[in-house]
């Protein structure tokens, strides 16, 4: 597995990877099996893997969340031999935000409701990122989790509206036995959390309306940023704990999912 820590580097290699088809999973790290099953899939499908991993501070509204963000290179790298990853791709700030960040893709609808309208700015810095990322690695296959449905929606309408080349592969959500959705934040639960967080799947799954799931979820002890059916799907983010411990969970199902 080769590790690359410069876009120039990594080029050179993908120029030289020539008529072979490349599977791309982009990533924060702190990999977890969500990301697993991401890889194993491009590994399947693509005769070569990529993975990037960069924690974008663009798309952080809130800078204790990006402070806090859990940095696990070692065992990333780990992880990502033994899945079977051919290219790890580790851009800095600097050479990635090459503009100083002058320049951003922004959609203007969709990006702007559920987690965009409770993160500013953050779907503009995600949607930047995922072009520049494109842009280096030229993937034949992109795979994106759909626990992040509302990023994965943005990401493959981008594809669709800038004419990029490549396809973006939707990828179901892991879960815990417990139904709670992998997350690198996972991590910062506390006990109590722990407990409270897999209430979040199961209520959405609810026959409860959306006003009401929001109100047990409130009773329980979370703070709801909101509970939104739309897009044939019902979505949910709900934070817990309290200051810089607080842990922001998002997760969504599809309505045939949701019992009646
Ligand atoms: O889902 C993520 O980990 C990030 O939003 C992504 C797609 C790697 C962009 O930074």
């Amino acid at each position: 597995m080769k590790v690359f820590d410069t876009i120039d580097a990594f080029q050179v290699w993908r120029r030289a990877s020539g008529t072979d088809r490349i599977g791309f999973v982009p990533t924060m790290g702190a990999l977890h099996i969500g990301h697993q099953s991401l890889i194993e899939r491009s590994v399947t499908e693509a005769d070569q893997t990529v993975l990037s991993i960069y924690v974008n501070p663009t798309q952080f509204d809130n800078p204790d969340d990006l402070k806090k963000y859990p940095d696990r290179l070692d065992q990333d790298l780990l992880l990502a031999k033994t899945c079977g990853v051919d290219a790890v791709l580790l851009p800095r700030y600097d050479e990635i935000y090459v503009d100083g960040f002058r320049y951003a893709v922004d959609e203007r609808h969709f990006s702007k409701t559920l987690c965009g309208r409770h993160r500013e700015g953050h779907f503009t810095g995600v949607l930047t990122v995922v072009m520049k990322l494109l842009n280096i690695v030229k993937p034949h296959w992109t795979y994106f989790g759909e626990k992040d449905y509302q990023q994965f929606e943005l990401i493959q309408g981008m594809a669709h509206a800038l004419f990029l080349d490549g396809e973006i592969v939707p990828c179901p959500t892991i879960r815990e036995a417990s139904g709670l959705a992998f997350s690198s934040r996972n991590v910062h639960l506390d006990e109590a959390g722990r407990q409270l967080a897999p209430r979040l799947y199961a209520l959405l799954g609810s026959a409860s309306s959306d006003a009401e799931v929001a109100r047990q979820l409130t009773e329980l002890g979370f703070a709801v940023d909101y509970v939104v059916t739309g897009e044939a799907r019902r979505f949910a983010a709900a934070r817990l704990g309290e200051g810089v411990n607080q842990v922001r969970l998002i997760d969504n199902i599809p309505l045939k999912q949701v019992a009646r």
